[in-house]
């Protein structure tokens, strides 16, 4: 992200601080996005994912308070809120102060003695689009009221907080991908995470190649989505399992062979789930090892096929969709497409040769607005860092 941006954003920021709660703040923090380049409902069944981070974040300024307050106002929503720190529940608290009740509730209840702030937040992730503003408000919240309190910033305890919360607050089983890849993205890679150690290897994304981000504008709620009822689904699998692979924990530790050879003791429809699970995990694996060595044509054709599994096995997808995956596959310099993140909506994404880039967006653009009647917003994004917190000069020194 260009230099002067970043000032831009700091410096309007500070000033709406100043407005909002007559003081200075003294810290800066920024959670980014992700998109999933292939891995789709992997991590809560303790697989394999490749997410980046993106170059649109979740900001928050802020100042510690002598009490235990916590101040809040989002300028998204132009709307405040009011926690108590030692007052906080699930179910007390509802819209998007959740995500900072969460956040403190268990960073506290992981030991970590917080202490009363005032939280300036803005951000730029499109909302409800699959490319996880929830969890970068989260891991921004996090680290904010880590870094006031003088705590170490704890990047993986970060990430299980946004989880918790996510869960009890949100009402979301979530796995823990974005979090983590809030908390941990590296510029210019996407990541290789194991969801069962949270073990990350960086891998560099070709320069030459642009990841660009169709977003269909249908908007799920992951909450009212089918995704509790697959996570659901993906359990049935391994309880069924179980009878004949007693040492498995999760559809992590079945093999695609397995599977085909047990295939009998499933209901058809929880098949299809764990079929995709496990496939998937493997195409993950073998799409990182393409990555690695730079065979962008064997990476796509993996993203093209995890498309189809999350289509046809997971039934994860949605009409809009399948015309934003179709349109970018028509257009020449495409590696592959895909429907990216929880499911039902949101968003594709899509590796596209530096060359193709505004013949695939003018194309895409124009398919979709033919077939659905509006259009789809089109961004290129690039692989950024993770949670960093700043501080501010000129703040009251805390
Ligand atoms: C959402 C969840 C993640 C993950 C993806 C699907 O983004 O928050 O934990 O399960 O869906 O891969």
């Amino acid at each position: 992200m260009a230099m002067s941006e970043v000032d831009d954003r700091r410096v309007q920021m500070v000033r709406r601080f100043n407005q909002i709660f007559e003081a200075t703040p003294t810290r800066l923090t920024r959670a980014p996005g992700r998109v999933n380049l292939i891995g789709e409902h992997t991590d809560y069944n303790e697989g394999f994912v490749l997410p980046a981070a993106i170059d649109r974040a979740a900001w928050i300024v802020a100042r510690l308070r002598d009490d235990r307050q916590l101040r809040v106002h989002a300028i998204h929503y132009d709307a405040s809120a009011e926690l108590n720190l030692d007052q906080l529940q699930p179910g007390q608290v509802h819209g998007w102060p959740a995500y900072i009740a969460g956040m403190a509730d268990y960073l506290q209840q992981a030991g970590h003695a917080l202490r009363g702030a005032d939280l300036l937040i803005d951000g730029d992730v499109p909302e409800g689009a699959g490319l996880s503003s929830s969890a970068a408000l989260e891991v921004a919240t996090g680290a904010t009221l880590l870094s006031l309190a003088g705590i170490e910033l704890d990047r993986i305890g970060l990430a299980q907080a946004g989880q918790q919360t996510e869960h009890n607050y949100i009402h979301v089983n979530s796995g823990i991908m974005d979090q983590l890849i809030s908390a941990v993205g590296k510029q210019h890679h996407a990541l290789l995470i194991d969801c069962r150690d949270y073990s990350a290897q960086p891998i560099p994304l070709r320069p030459d190649a642009q990841l660009v981000v169709c977003n269909s504008k249908v908007s799920r709620e992951l909450a009212g989505s089918g995704y509790n009822t697959r996570r659901a689904e993906c359990d049935e699998a391994v309880q069924l399992l179980q009878a004949v692979l007693p040492a498995i924990k999760t559809l992590r530790d079945v093999s695609p062979e397995q599977l085909a050879q047990h295939a009998d003791l499933l209901p058809p429809v929880i098949l299809k789930r764990a079929r995709h699970v496990v496939s998937e995990n493997a195409r993950v694996l073998a799409s990182a090892a393409a990555l690695r060595g730079g065979d962008l044509v064997r990476f796509g054709a993996l993203m093209n096929e995890a498309h189809r599994s999350y289509r046809d096995d997971f039934e994860a997808s949605v009409p809009p969709i399948e015309v934003l995956v179709s349109a970018a596959l028509s257009v020449g310099g495409v590696y592959g497409s895909r429907l990216t993140g929880g499911g039902w909506g949101g968003c594709t994404v899509s590796l596209v040769d530096g060359g193709a880039v505004e013949r695939f967006s003018s194309t895409v653009a124009t398919m979709f607005e033919h077939e659905i009647g509006y259009t789809p917003d089109i961004y290129a994004c690039v692989a950024s860092e993770g949670v960093s917190v700043t501080p501010l000069e000129g703040g009251t020194g805390r």
